[in-house]
């Protein structure tokens, strides 16, 4: 991977899915929205400070190279990214935007209503460790 994070456009879900395959193996591929009122943070309303995914799990610690977020639906919930460097960028994903980063080095969040937004999320593995 070339870069620390990238925003991009795919035309389909199933384009965005076969660019994350292309990074490594799937660990998890998941729907983030406003599901539940208790739990997992990716399943509820809630603002959440900059984090590596997998920092708060047994199973996934450290196995979480590269993390994609594709906007199914938008709202105006802000993504926080940071990259290497520590410089933090606040976006907001519009249906068909994807954010991909690498879980190793950027940190990310969120802040503002989740509303009716829906991202798929995909946890790679690299396949080349
Ligand atoms: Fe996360």
């Amino acid at each position: 991977m070339k870069f620390d994070w990238v925003k991009k456009e795919f035309k389909t879900a199933d384009e965005f899915l076969l660019e994350m395959l292309s990074y490594g193996k799937p660990i998890e591929v998941s729907l983030v929205g406003a599901f539940d009122n208790k739990g997992r943070g990716s399943r509820r309303n809630i603002d959440l400070d900059l984090h590596q995914d997998g920092d708060y799990s047994t199973q996934y610690k450290n196995k979480i190279d590269i993390v994609g977020l594709y906007c199914l639906r938008s709202s105006f919930a802000k993504t926080l990214i940071t990259n290497s460097k520590n410089i933090l960028t606040e976006l907001i994903l519009k249906k068909g935007e994807a954010l991909i980063f690498d879980n190793k080095v950027c940190k990310h969040g969120r802040k503002g209503d989740i509303l009716d937004r829906i991202l798929l999320r995909v946890w790679i593995q690299k396949s080349s460790e």
